[in-house]
């Protein structure tokens, strides 16, 4: 059986896997990468529909959850979503600000991907794909892999790099989980998070006419809130502003959603009906809202008519029914479609500033296998590249 010897063995050649890689290997270390899919950086390929919402422009340590998000401030500090800006900057790569501090490639993700791969190649870090690891030990100082072309790595660095479970269907993994337990670190319990909430089958029924409408709104849940569109689906709920508290909200519990946000609906209603009684209430909601969110609201709340025929108090029941619907999922769409998994190694296994290991010398972990996720907007990438960077000075 061959055995090969290098300073850094990465499982993962992901956004923090593939950073790690460039950041060792222009330190002089041989790096080598393995990853059993196809290609590397495939969640980059397909971030951002395909552009890569590569970093946040507000990014620090209050956009992350996890036991212990204060855990993120060095990394984040080491290396900041400015210094990944100069890095694509570099690299001629165009971009632009879309909302909220969320930069975006102006052509492809690609890109991003091209910059890194480039950059680990420049750097002397070897890339073997399709190849996954059987075994993993701890052989003297350092470590020692079976990968599955029969072949053994001995390494005196191990990053686990593999990222979180979600989005199986792409080769995702809980293998840096299993691998950290393997090792005697503790691993959070881990969920899936950044994904659509679902309703329960009666409820779903009644919102069928509302899938595909998208609007504005603030929601509450588990502590936190949120200002962004949502979206009916025929599953539930999904949309930017559902996707972020989905991070918060837990089996059992409500949210609060506020679909005409910043609007004193009651007093429309109330200066509608005064200026033409005539109107039909749905279709004066529905100068507020989506028409169609107007009229499911009258329907659910079994008010039909005239403006002159209903009262206040119908017009205080509809402002509750738009401004503060409480709902409660039954549920999740799961690690199928979440974008990121909260939870992974714990972050008081682990040093903040390399992200190494405190029980076992020379073992790393990075990205998204670590307890610190971030909210939807870029945010997970900058952590990938915070956290990949910090352990690569280190490794
Ligand atoms: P990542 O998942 O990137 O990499 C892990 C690598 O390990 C993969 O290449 C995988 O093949 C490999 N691997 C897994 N198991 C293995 C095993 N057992 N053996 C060998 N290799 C293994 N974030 C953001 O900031 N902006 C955005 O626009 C988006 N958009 C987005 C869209 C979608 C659809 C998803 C699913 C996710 C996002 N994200 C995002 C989240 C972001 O993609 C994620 O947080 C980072 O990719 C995490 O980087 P890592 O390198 O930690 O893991």
């Amino acid at each position: 059986m061959k055995s090969e010897p290098v300073d850094v063995l990465i499982v993962g050649a992901g956004a923090a896997g593939m950073m790690c890689a460039i950041e060792a290997g222009r330190r002089g270390r041989s790096v080598r990468v393995v990853d059993h899919a196809r290609a590397p950086g495939e969640k980059i390929r397909i971030s951002g529909g395909g552009r890569c919402n590569f970093t946040n422009l507000g990014t620090g340590p209050g956009n992350f959850l996890g036991e212990n998000p204060r855990f993120a401030t060095s990394a984040l500090k080491r290396y900041t979503q400015h210094d990944f800006v100069k890095r694509v900057d570099r690299a001629g790569i165009a971009w632009h600000e879309k909302t909220l501090g969320q930069l975006f490639c102006d052509d492809s993700a690609k890109q991003i991907i091209r910059m890194l791969t480039d950059d680990m190649r420049e750097a002397g870090a070897r890339l073997s794909l399709g190849l996954s690891v059987d075994r993993i030990a701890r052989a003297g100082d350092g470590f020692e892999a079976a990968l599955s072309d029969g072949s053994v790595v001995r390494a005196s660095s191990l990053v686990l790099a593999t990222g979180g479970k979600s989005i199986p269907k792409m080769g995702a993994t809980g293998w840096a989980y299993d691998a950290a337990r393997s090792f005697g670190l503790r691993v959070t319990d881990t969920r899936p998070a950044l994904v659509p909430l679902t309703f329960e089958a009666g409820l779903l029924e009644r919102l069928k006419p509302l899938a595909g409408v998208a609007v504005d709104a603030v929601v509450k849940g588990g502590g936190a809130s949120f200002e962004e569109a949502i979206l009916f689906t025929h599953r539930g709920l999904s949309g930017p502003a559902i996707l972020q508290i989905s991070s918060y909200w837990r089996e059992g519990e409500a949210i609060t959603v506020a679909m005409a946000p910043g609007e004193d609906l009651y007093a429309r209603l109330k200066a509608a009906k005064e200026e033409n009684g005539k109107q039909m209430v749905h279709t004066a909601l529905g100068h507020v809202v989506p028409r169609r969110l107007a009229e499911s609201v009258c329907e659910r709340e079994g008010v039909r008519g005239k403006l002159a025929e209903v009262g206040d108090k119908t017009l205080r029941r509809l402002e509750a029914a738009v401004n503060g619907w409480s709902v409660k999922p039954v549920g999740s769409e799961g690690y199928r479609t979440a974008e990121v998994t909260l939870g992974g190694v714990a972050t008081d296994q682990l040093d903040q500033q390399t992200m190494a290991a405190k029980s076992v010398p020379g073992l790393y972990v990075i990205g998204e296998a670590v307890d610190v996720t971030g909210w939807l907007g870029g945010y997970n990438f900058q952590w990938a590249w915070s956290s990949g960077w910090a352990a690569g000075q280190s490794c």
